[in-house]
């Protein structure tokens, strides 16, 4: 019996990014390239499903074995700790993750910094780090806002290209780490699909190397 590899795929332009990896690396499902409001795609001669998942989701569903493997942000990763292993460094959805505030912010040591953020536990563990006392502001979307309307002194989220925090009068004080998308992969299906995700693996690997060639 061909056993299908259950691949959650985070929606939107990362995961289509994600898919022509996937499809460079041997793994087409000509369904997925049309457009439509569909979430489950297979190629059922290659033994592959593909699933759209909201980014921040993937991890769940590889984690609980929904999906054998998926694409997750190094953040999610780190904010989550899934209990997943993480494969390989497939070079998309390159970004930081910083410390942004208003131009005019100066730390003020006597005062609990108060920090918005979708990343609590990143912030959190940042601050303990550095043995600054915080209050956390979790917030879903939108962080530039918190500092502007003085939710928050600072924020601590991504940026990409810093259009984000320029267009809203905020600057980076500090940048935490990068951040780019990894192949992960559930930990029972690591043993029990080993070989077709080791043929993902080397598949994927090549098709990086090949970009970061032509790059
Ligand atoms: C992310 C992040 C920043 C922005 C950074 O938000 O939270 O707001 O992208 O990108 P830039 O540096 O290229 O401007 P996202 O678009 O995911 O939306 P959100 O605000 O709803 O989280």
């Amino acid at each position: 019996m061909n056993e299908m590899l259950n691949v959650a795929l985070p929606k939107g332009r990362l995961g289509e990014n994600v898919y022509d990896l996937f499809a460079r690396a041997g793994y087409r499902c000509p369904e997925i390239e049309n457009p439509s409001r569909r979430l489950t795609f297979e190629n059922s001669a290659l033994g592959i499903r593909y699933f759209w998942v909201k980014p921040s989701d993937v991890a769940i569903y590889v984690e609980k074995g929904a999906a054998d493997i998926g694409v997750a942000g190094k953040d999610i990763l780190l904010e989550y700790r899934p209990d997943v292993y993480e494969l390989l460094d497939i070079g998309l959805g390159k970004c930081r993750m910083a410390v942004a505030a208003p131009k005019s912010f100066r730390e003020d040591h006597k005062k609990t910094l108060r920090v918005a953020t979708k990343f609590p536990n990143i912030a959190k563990k940042y601050y303990a780090s550095v043995g600054r006392d915080i209050d956390i502001i979790k917030l879903n979307g939108s962080i530039e806002l918190a500092p502007i309307l003085g939710l928050s002194d600072v924020i601590v989220d991504i940026v990409e290209t810093g259009a984000t925090l320029r267009q809203n009068g905020l600057e980076v004080f500090e940048t935490l780490f990068g951040i780019s998308a990894r192949l992960i992969s559930n930990k029972a299906s690591y043993r029990f699909k080993r070989e077709k995700i080791a043929a993902v693996i080397s598949g994927l690997s090549a098709a990086v190397k090949k970009e970061t060639e032509n790059d």
